[in-house]
């Protein structure tokens, strides 16, 4: 194995997200012991930095952006890990002085955090100075490409210099502590994973919500609609660790085998079916936490007559032999009411009633995953009201853990800390494979193509709203209600 690596390179060192996510990270892996000694941090971009100069940068972000997680001392100590090399990604010439400062014998991860455009010419100009060799991992960002066709340009660039193996693809939501723990919960316990299939479950239910709009990046944003941001990437992974098959063992082949055969399963969504099975909305003027908000199409740089979605919902199905019948609901959207994020498993109804109640049908169990914030675990049961009654009497009540309670630390972990150091330790588990990825866009390309063939505009939401009203309509025609 390759231990730890000893070098990390930053493409794009200026970007926001090294600003805001990246050194932040980093500096919680030192604090913690986990970079070995001596890392050697290299920031690289276009901009003319001297060391100096670049150190007080990454020192003057983490004031600005994790502020009240710092200890001034230990920032001192954390940015004298920071070198800078200027680069400009377009001038393979300018590889010539990354490759001065790097040893190509110790094990290197380059962090590429610059538009996937860039790439290519980056994974060229490290081949050219045969930095491309076994010691060399790269980390690339989201979006891989915004189709199928897209993201195998991208993949093929990169692959010409790198093997697979080498490539770590990053969605933040595997680095999430409640997303992991997805696969504790199944496979840890027996009263789950005996349950877990269309015999016992009715439906699955998974919430992205959201309460920022497009937080000024209009641009990017329109082109790119919350189908291709966040149900791409983020829910098809929640998705496919609810799904997925036990995995001989918990080796990154193994478990990545498993959510390719979910993605690969998803019944196919086109133009036959796309109105019963999708909703896109997009929010309207509206107000938040009491404050008024403006619309999409009136938020700043907006081009008026946009249709691109700010909301999707979508009816998916999985067709295999666990989940014949089970419908796995999604939504996620901009500009709702707050953000929070969770799975709800429905369990099937109990098959009669013996209770003298007015249930018609008694309520079913529901298992809550609360993936943020709050972080937590939440079972519904049916309960005796305790007390002397005439009859007996039962109503539904919570076994509720929330994760904060039996956390010692009050701090919550980011994703990219997590991410960050599996990529140091050469663990491959928790980033996407290539067949992913391409399994995942096949799949969301046939709904977008159907959608742009519909010429339909996305349904209007007031902002703060749980959606547009077809959304609720979408899962009313199965005579099931979204969950509060
Ligand atoms: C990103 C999307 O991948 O995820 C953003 O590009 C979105 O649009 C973000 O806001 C949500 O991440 P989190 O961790 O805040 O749920």
């Amino acid at each position: 194995s390759l231990l730890s690596a000893k070098q990390i390179v930053l493409f794009g060192a200026a970007g926001d997200l090294s600003k805001r996510k990246l050194f932040a990270a980093l500096y919680q892996l030192f604090v913690a012991d986990l970079l070995v000694d001596e890392v050697k941090i290299i920031g690289v971009a276009r901009v003319a930095f001297e060391d100096a100069d670049f150190q007080a940068f990454v020192k003057e972000n983490l004031n600005t952006f994790v502020a009240d997680q710092i200890a001034a001392d230990k920032v001192d100590e954390f940015i004298k890990l920071f070198s800078y090399v200027q680069l400009d990604f377009s001038d393979q010439a300018g590889f010539k002085s990354l490759a001065k400062v790097l040893d190509a014998n110790v094990y290197t991860l380059h962090y590429l955090a610059t538009p996937p455009s860039i790439y290519g010419l980056i994974a060229d100009g490290l081949k050219a100075h045969k930095l491309n060799n076994d010691f060399a991992r790269v980390v690339m960002e989201k979006p891989i490409g915004h189709d199928l066709e897209s993201s195998k340009v991208i993949n093929d660039l990169v692959s010409r210099h790198f093997k697979e193996s080498q490539i770590y693809r990053i969605d933040h939501y595997l680095g999430k502590e409640t997303v992991l723990n997805l696969i504790s919960l199944r496979f840890a316990n027996s009263l789950f994973s005996t349950n877990w299939d269309h015999t016992c479950i009715d439906h699955v239910q998974i919430t992205v919500a959201e309460s920022v709009g497009i937080e000024g990046r209009w641009g990017f944003y329109d082109d790119t609609g919350q189908i291709r941001d966040m149900v791409q990437n983020h829910l098809l992974q929640i998705l496919s660790l609810l799904a997925m098959e036990p995995p001989t063992d918990l080796s990154s082949e193994n478990i990545r085998d498993e959510k390719l055969k979910v993605i690969k399963a998803l019944r196919k969504i086109d133009r036959s079916n796309v109105h019963e099975k999708t909703v896109r909305g997009q929010y309207t003027k509206g107000h938040m936490n009491g404050q008024p908000v403006p619309g999409y199409l009136e938020e700043d740089g907006a081009v008026t007559d946009s249709t691109t979605e700010s909301f999707v919902a979508i009816k998916a199905e999985i067709d295999n032999w666990r989940w014949a019948g089970v419908p796995f609901y999604m939504r996620t959207g901009k500009r709702m009411p707050c953000k929070h994020s969770e799975v709800v498993i429905h369990f099937k109804h109990q098959p009669h009633n013996i209770f003298d109640n007015s249930y018609s049908q008694l309520p079913a169990n529901k298992l809550t995953i609360r993936l943020q914030p709050d972080e937590g675990v939440e079972l519904t049961v049916m309960n005796k009201v305790p007390g002397i009654t005439k009859e007996l009497e039962i109503k539904e009540t919570k076994l509720d853990l929330s994760f904060s309670d039996i956390n010692d630390s009050s701090r919550v972990i980011d994703a990219y800390e997590r991410l960050i150091l599996s990529a140091i330790n050469g663990n491959a588990g928790l980033f996407i494979r290539r067949d992913e990825v391409e399994a995942s866009w096949e799949w969301i390309d046939s709904i977008k193509a159907a959608w742009d063939s519909s010429n339909e505009a996305p349904k209007g939401y007031a902002a703060g709203s749980w959606g547009p009203v077809s959304s609720i309509a979408l899962i009313a025609r199965d005579d099931r209600d979204w969950d509060e």
